[in-house]
């Protein structure tokens, strides 16, 4: 199966907000061909999620796994940390996302359409999703930790919303660099070593 080109952050599709699918259009071949496609395109990259703006279709219909083969560079410490566990595929049409709780939890993650950069996100620890699925038949799903992060990650997809508009600034890197000096702190060790923004002193540089 072919597999989609993956939209770069500074296309105005990734700004839109998308429109919503009726259970008619999802129903159509056009649509479950593009569901398969983004499933593919997701396996390909690899990504544990991937929202139709992102393939340049502006459509409410995100696709999400995150398999075991995916946490091969994690120890058991760094995936108990993230309460990062296996997600089986799942497609979400439509949905609707409420915070569970008012729990913040801060990691790095990374976006398809930034790609290359990793970057410290606060997410809800635990949300709430009301949506259809690929058949059209209403699902909820309740996550905690990593699962909860891809769902909003997702979900802020479909409102335009792209990650690094929701990061702690000072935490933007390279991959590369997030491997070679920050992979192996702790959130808190991070922020401890970055410190805050230097206050402006008006010397102009
Ligand atoms: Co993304």
């Amino acid at each position: 199966m072919a597999t989609y080109k993956i939209v770069q952050v500074g296309d105005p599709v990734l700004r839109r907000r998308a429109s919503e699918l009726t259970r008619e259009e999802l129903a159509t071949p056009a649509i479950q061909e593009l569901i398969a496609r983004m499933r593919d395109t997701m396996r390909d990259a690899p990504g544990v999620g991937l929202a139709a703006p992102q393939i340049g279709e502006s459509l409410q219909l995100v696709v999400i796994e995150d398999p075991p083969r995916l946490h091969a560079g994690l120890s058991p410490e760094q995936l108990a940390e993230r309460e990062r566990a296996a997600v089986p595929f799942h497609v979400l049409v439509n949905p609707r996302l409420s915070a569970v709780g008012d729990e913040v939890v801060e990691a790095y993650e990374g976006c398809l359409s930034f790609s290359g950069f990793m970057m410290i996100v606060p997410r809800w620890r635990s949300v709430r999703v009301e949506a259809l699925d690929e058949h059209g038949a209403p699902i909820v799903k309740t996550a905690s930790g990593w699962y909860a992060r891809i769902l909003q990650h997702e979900v802020d997809h479909l409102r335009g919303i792209v990650c690094c508009d929701r990061m702690d600034p000072r935490t933007l890197t390279t991959h590369d660099n997030q491997a070679r000096h920050w992979r192996n702190l702790t959130i808190a060790e991070v922020h401890a070593t970055l410190g805050p923004m230097p206050a402006d002193d008006g010397s102009g540089s």
